[in-house]
């Protein structure tokens, strides 16, 4: 096994971890106002995102000592009540934390944002878990001195450890404690002003290769999306991709049959309503087979750099369609065996639904394909099929209720994933 180049790495928050931008240039737009002063764009905004605002507003507004504590608490005003939560994490921030974890190494945050602000945003964006301990100031208008916290976000004891961070005083913090720098550059300071630090990152990936060093990265995570037809899964599959991305996952959103072009070729001819003699082995070997491709172009490869895949039906569809909605039984495991070479999902997501319910909303929606048009009785098997798989296998199956609005149920959905990744 590889070894880590460090035993602690602290990160900064702002910048670094978390693209804060939007709710503190809001809020400090919103309290520039609220103090009459105006003409401020977004882009000249910029400079207030990381350093301490009193600083800020003081050094770069010019403000007096006074009109920029009472900035400050207008600020706080708009911030505290919701533009702490508009923000997103840098894609590939999670999967870093998710591979150094699993190797030891000891995880901090050192951040300027109030505690009261800094640990909801670590809870709301999914990164509290990766964290040994955060540094923060208690209260508001505790001095933010980055080289006190640092040694609060460190372990007991001399370690050999880092930090990372995006300004100039993350880099000065760093040296004064007598720790590495690494500056990245995708944050809110320029080159320039981290000149200082000891490693440059330009972006994730390059902070990734750095701060891991030899040792391996984590596996990523394989969710996969099932139920009959016309239960709202392909939806739903998007806006789980679209969830995970806000949290920094690098997320592969796919679909079977299909997902590269050999297997989107193959769908079309196995869904092809013309092909009326296809015979249920020649069926359950054209799916098998497209997903032998998939699995080798799209899906391993994808995990193998820790991205989250979100796919849209998996071998449990041919084990529910073919396997017994055909009546192949045990030949369609056996194929899709081979075909999945040990691939498998971590999390299997049933969107559960009556599914005549669900068939006919389909059916009255657009054309149906080859297997749609299949009867009640085949429907009905393909459920109970379903549903028995999830039953056998507790550990990977989440059964998702998937009646009512399409907003109830990604908010189900997004409950459940939360907690399993
Ligand atoms: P899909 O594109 O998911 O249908 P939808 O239009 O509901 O989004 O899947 C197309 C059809 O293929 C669907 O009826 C289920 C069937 N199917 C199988 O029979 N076996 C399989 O292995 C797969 C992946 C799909």
């Amino acid at each position: 096994m590889g070894k880590l180049p460090y035993e602690a790495y602290i990160f900064d928050l702002d910048g670094t971890l978390t693209e804060s931008e939007p709710g503190i240039v809001k809020s400090v737009q919103y309290a520039l106002e609220k103090m009459g002063v105006t003409g401020y764009s977004r882009e000249d905004l910029q400079f207030a995102v990381g350093p301490p605002l009193m600083y800020s507003f003081m050094g770069a507004l010019g403000m007096s000592e006074a009109d920029a504590a009472q900035t400050v608490r207008y600020f706080q005003e708009r911030y505290g009540a919701k533009g702490y939560l508009e923000n997103s994490v840098y894609p590939g921030i999670p999967a870093l934390l998710k591979s150094l974890k699993a190797q030891g190494a000891w995880l901090g945050v050192a951040t300027g944002k109030p505690e009261r602000f800094t640990v909801p945003v670590l809870e709301a964006f999914g990164l509290a878990k990766y964290f040994d301990a955060v540094a923060a100031p208690l209260a508001e208008d505790d001095a933010p001195y980055k080289e006190r916290l640092i040694p609060r976000a460190l372990p007991k004891g001399p370690v050999n450890a880092c930090i990372v961070g995006d300004r100039d005083l993350d880099i000065q913090a760093g040296k004064t404690c007598g720790i590495h720098t690494v500056g990245v550059l995708y944050g809110y300071g320029r080159k320039e002003e981290l000149a200082q630090a000891d490693l440059i990152a330009d972006n994730v990936e390059h902070l990734t290769t750095m701060l891991l060093g030899d040792a391996p990265r984590a596996k990523g995570c394989f969710m996969t999306i099932e139920g009959s037809d016309g239960c709202g899964k392909s939806t739903q599959a998007k806006r789980l991709a679209e969830e995970l991305a806000l949290l920094g996952h690098r997320v592969v959103h796919t679909r079977e049959p299909g997902g590269c072009r050999i297997s989107e070729r193959i769908r079309g001819i196995v869904l092809d309503a013309r092909e009326e003699g296809m015979s249920n082995l020649c069926e359950a070997l054209l799916f098998a087979a497209a997903r032998a491709q998939h699995v080798h172009e799209v899906i391993r490869p994808a995990l193998l750099r820790g991205d989250v895949v979100v796919c849209d039906r998996f071998v449990d569809s041919s084990l529910v369609y073919q396997g017994v909605g055909r009546e192949l039984g045990v030949v369609v495991e056996q194929i899709n065996r081979v075909a999945v070479d040990g691939c498998m999902p971590d999390l299997t997501l049933l969107l559960d639904i009556d599914p005549a319910l669900a068939m006919a909303r389909r059916v009255a929606a657009e054309s149906p394909d080859r297997i749609e048009k299949e009867r009640d009785a085949f429907v009905q098997k393909v459920y109970r099929a379903y549903r028995a798989l999830a039953e056998n296998d507790p550990q990977r199956f989440r059964l998702i209720d998937a009646s009512g609005s399409p907003d109830e149920v990604s908010a189900r959905i997004l409950d459940v994933v939360r907690r399993e990744l």
